[in-house]
């Protein structure tokens, strides 16, 4: 992208965090969230699959390669654990949250049952979604046939608990139904019909779709939850990656400026306003995802702004953390986890990522990404549409 004299090159800033995204990936292809914060030594589907799309974005497709092997072994070793969580819905039978298909797993693969809120149903969807987009742009890539047994139980896994309450993008709320969750896993089923040629996962995409669009109809934009009213930056997802809705629907541009409203944080954009997590501070992943939608309806300066406050927030040794001011937000908070888990994660590959492909969708409306950049960037705006 062009740059004036005291601008932050993005370029060489954008490879860096490329770089950081590759050291954090261990040889079978796993992707930490976090080098640095105690509780983050695992890969988390949402992390590492938007982490995987990011590396496709820099062409590093042997890597996004790599982690969607390491998803399907991840996957192959919990099919009991899947079928038996679609046999008890499909059967009836009550579904403890123990048993459901991890969030998370250790960099060897392994299901850890450690009380964490394991049942988070979006990181199934996201996968699917990246590894789609992998196989569309990645010269030489193709669906290898072992992976379409993974796909097609992550595909009925997400089919039979679409929109069951689950815990959300932030590992909270159990008993809602989530707005960007359904936009996940709209996105994984629509995904997963084309890779499957399958058109049964379109049909329920769609009505995944009309359940997402219910508070959207009675509110005039779209809610957090089946619980919550109010506003949540995941919710950004459903246009820029999860094309649920297009960018100029009304009700997604009343979301977007009731979140300006309600969720900026000097520059940065926090994640829903009540968020006390480390004081609940503004997020690199979130503020470059309000970036990538400005990207994508031509508001290029509003989208370099948010790239410039993240870029702003990498520290001296290039790491990117998870979110910043929420110190002086509200120090009780920050304190109280600061207590329990140490300070926030100083260094987040997730939030890398999301630098790396804020980045290149700016260089791509100035013209200066690489051809298979905008072969990814096409793919993604281009990807097929369940229609109710
Ligand atoms: C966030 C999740 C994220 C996880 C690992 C949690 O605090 O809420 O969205 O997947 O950290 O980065």
């Amino acid at each position: 992208m062009s740059e004036t004299a005291d601008a932050p090159p993005h370029a060489a800033l954008a490879q860096r965090s490329v770089s950081a995204i590759l050291h954090n990936q261990r040889a079978n292809g796993a992707i930490v969230a976090s080098p640095d914060f105690s509780q983050y030594q695992f890969c988390w589907l949402r992390d590492g699959s938007f982490s995987a799309f990011a590396l496709d974005v820099a062409s590093e497709y042997d890597a996004a390669a790599r982690y969607h092997q390491w998803v399907h072994e991840s996957i192959q070793r919990i099919r009991g654990l899947i079928e038996d969580a679609i046999l008890r819905r499909t059967s009836g039978a009550g579904s403890g949250e123990v048993e459901m298909p991890p969030a998370r797993f250790t960099l060897d693969g392994a299901v850890v049952v450690d009380g964490w809120p394991n049942f988070q149903i979006d990181g199934y969807g996201t996968w699917l979604w990246s590894l789609g987009r992998h196989l569309d742009v990645a010269p030489e890539s193709k669906l290898s046939p072992d992976w379409l047994d993974s796909i097609d139980r992550v595909a009925r896994y997400l089919e039979t608990f679409a929109v069951s309450p689950c815990f959300d993008v932030w590992e909270e709320s159990g008993t809602a139904v989530h707005t960007s969750t359904l936009a996940s896993v709209y996105a994984g089923l629509v995904s997963a019909a084309a890779l499957l040629d399958d058109m049964r996962f379109l049909e329920t995409a769609a009505s995944v779709k009309v359940t997402l669009e219910g508070s959207a109809r009675r509110l005039g934009y779209f809610n957090k939850s089946s619980e919550s009213d109010d506003v949540d930056a995941s919710v950004l997802w459903l246009d820029s990656p999860f094309r649920a809705v297009s960018s100029s629907d009304p009700w997604f541009e009343k979301t977007v400026s009731l979140i300006e409203d309600r969720l900026v944080l000097d520059g940065g954009l926090r994640r829903y306003p009540t968020d006390t997590y480390f004081g609940g501070g503004a997020w690199p992943v979130l503020t470059a995802t309000l970036g990538w939608h400005y990207a994508t309806i031509g508001k290029t300066t509003d989208a370099r702004r948010c790239l410039d406050w993240v870029a702003g927030h990498f520290d001296r040794e290039g790491r990117l953390g998870e979110q910043f001011g929420g110190e002086q937000r509200d120090r009780q908070h920050f304190d109280e986890w600061t207590d329990r888990w140490g300070p926030p994660a100083a260094d987040l590959t997730w939030s890398h990522a999301m630098y790396v492909i804020l980045e290149n969708e700016l260089a791509r409306s100035d013209g200066t990404s690489a051809a298979s950049d905008s072969r990814l960037a096409e793919s993604n705006a281009s990807a097929p549409e369940a229609r109710p």
